[in-house]
Parts: C-alpha cells; sequence; structure tokens
C-alpha cells in the first residue's frame, strides 16, 4: 500500500514570516557550506525533535535545546557548538521562532551535502519546558531500545532504518560520546553509503556503533538496509517522509 505524505497543519504564518524563512535559508545554506557543519547541524534537529513523546505530548521540537538544562543531558555532549553556530543567523531573523528555526537548519543541512529536499512547513512555536533527559536512543544498545524509543516518538520500523542513514553525515568525537571515527568514507557528503559500509562489515577508519549493527540482525529492519544500499532512490524517498514527520512532531 502507498504510505501517505502527512501534511502537518500548523497555524497559517504571515506573509512576512514565509519571507524570513526564505531568507534565513539562503543564509544556512551559507553557514553551513563555509563552516562544514551540516553533520552537527543535522544532529542538533534531531536531538531537539526526538525526545517528542506521543502519549503525554511532551518533548520535541520545540526550540527548548539551546537551554542550559538540555544542552547538559548527556546526548547532547557538544551540541553547544551548534547552538552557538547558529546563532548569527537566528539574530538576523528575530521574527522566526527557535523551534522552526533548528528544524529548517536540519533540512538545509542534507540537501546542501547532496541529500533529499525535505519539505519544510513553518509554524512551530517555541517551548519554554525542556523534556526530561534520558529520552533519546542509547548507542550501546539494540534492536528493542531502538523500537522503544522511537516507539515513543510516534515513528515506526521504516522510519528507524531509513532515519539511521542519518549517519552518513559526520563522525563520532571521543571527547563528545566515547566513540571516534565516521561511518562513510565521505561524512560530508549525505548519500546511501552508510548502508553500503553497513553491510560491508566494520572496516579500518570506519565505525559502526552497536545501534547501528543491530540493524542487521533484525528481520524487519535488514531488508529495509539491504534495500536502501541498493538503491539509493528508495533511500531518499524514505528518508525524506521520516524526516519529515520527525521535524513535524508535536
Ligand atoms: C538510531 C539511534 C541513534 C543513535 C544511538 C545515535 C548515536 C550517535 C552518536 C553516539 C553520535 C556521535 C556523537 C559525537 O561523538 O559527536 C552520533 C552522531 C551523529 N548522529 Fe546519531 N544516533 C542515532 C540516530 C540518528 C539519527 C536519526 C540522525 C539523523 C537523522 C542522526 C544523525 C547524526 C549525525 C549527523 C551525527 C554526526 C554529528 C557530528 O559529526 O558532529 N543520528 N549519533
Amino acid at each position: 500500500m502507498q504510505e501517505k505524505m502527512v501534511k502537518k497543519s500548523y497555524p497559517e504564518v504571515k506573509e512576512e514570516y514565509k519571507k524570513a524563512v526564505q531568507r534565513c535559508k539562503r543564509k544556512l545554506r551559507g553557514l553551513i557550506a563555509e563552516k562544514h557543519c551540516a553533520p552537527i547541524v543535522l544532529r542538533l534537529a534531531w536531538h531537539s525533535a526526538g525526545t517528542y513523546d506521543v502519549k503525554t505530548k511532551t518533548g520535541g521540537p520545540f526550540g527548548t535545546i539551546r537551554l542550559p538544562q538540555e544542552l547538559a543531558d548527556d546526548a547532547n555532549n557538544g551540541l553547544d557548538i551548534a547552538v552557538r553556530l547558529l546563532e548569527p543567523i537566528k539574530d538576523l531573523f528575530p521574527i522566526l521562532s527557535y523551534a522552526d528555526f533548528y528544524q529548517l537548519a536540519g533540512v538545509v543541512a542534507v540537501e546542501i551535502t547532496g541529500g533529499p529536499e525535505i519539505p519544510f512547513h513553518p509554524g512551530r512555536l517555541d517551548k519554554v519546558e525542556p523534556p526530561p533527559e534520558g529520552r533519546l536512543p542509547q548507542a550501546t544498545k539494540g534492536v528493542d531500545h531502538l523500537r522503544e524509543v522511537f516507539g515513543r516518538m510516534g515513528l515506526n520500523d521504516k522510519d528507524i532504518v531509513a532515519l539511521s542513514g542519518g549517519h552518513t553525515l559526520g563522525r563520532c568525537h571521543k571527547e563528545r560520546s566515547g566513540f571516534e571515527g565516521p561511518w562513510t568514507q565521505n561524512p560530508l557528503i549525505f548519500d546511501n553509503s552508510y548502508f553500503k559500509e553497513l553491510l560491508s562489515g566494520e572496516k579500518q577508519g570506519l565505525l559502526q556503533l552497536p545501534t547501528d549493527k543491530a540493524l542487521l540482525e533484525d528481520p524487519i529492519f535488514r531488508p529495509l538496509v539491504e534495500r536502501y544500499a541498493a538503491d539509493e532512490d528508495a533511500f531518499f524517498e524514505d528518508y525524506t517522509k521520516a524526516h519529515l514527520k520527525l521535524s513535524e512532531l508535536g
């Protein structure tokens, strides 16, 4: 059955706001290209959204990740750097909510590194209350943990595998997560190489987290890894849907 793209309906924003979104998008493209910071910006957008709890309707992409309390969560180590890098652009667009701004930055990070163009709908409002600590996934765990954490957000098995492909960008830093190294040979290019590397096994200089390797052990996850490794268009299509859902949780 064809999965439908779910369009979120945020409150309608004014023309002036829509124009600011377009101008901000251009400024973000420039900054992210200049600073080569697409990976950490994507991680910021994902960690901002990934705290959502569908049952209690708490957490999620509502701008709270910039607050010291949320940045102090161990899972967010290093993300203060992304908040600081983006701040001069945010200063130019006081009309935008932080909630929209960080999700827009995540969409731009994927697009300018060669990934798919993810639709962006503005209208998120900033919240003041950070989510409780400990909602983001732990890299040392396995498939049950992944299903529990992503299920809590309201995301499904396909979303888990597609979104894991976000590790096509960037690297682990020992001082931030305890892990070290990139997942692919080209960590500033968004493509399907994460899945190809995952299937080809461990290699000198590249890294696979326990949660990445766990995708190979599961009878539902593994065929999706194989499909995305063989067909980049299929990956981009499913990634777009999953990223859009993630960015519009709540
Ligand atoms: C499936 C569960 C996930 C786990 C356990 C996980 C874990 C991690 C860890 C440990 C790091 C290294 C942080 C550092 O040392 O700097 C990392 C980095 C990263 N993650 Fe994930 N992640 C997950 C899912 C995702 C998703 C869904 C996305 C985006 C769609 C994503 C995007 C990234 C990116 C882009 C980086 C690189 C950041 C950089 O280079 O600074 N991750 N992740």
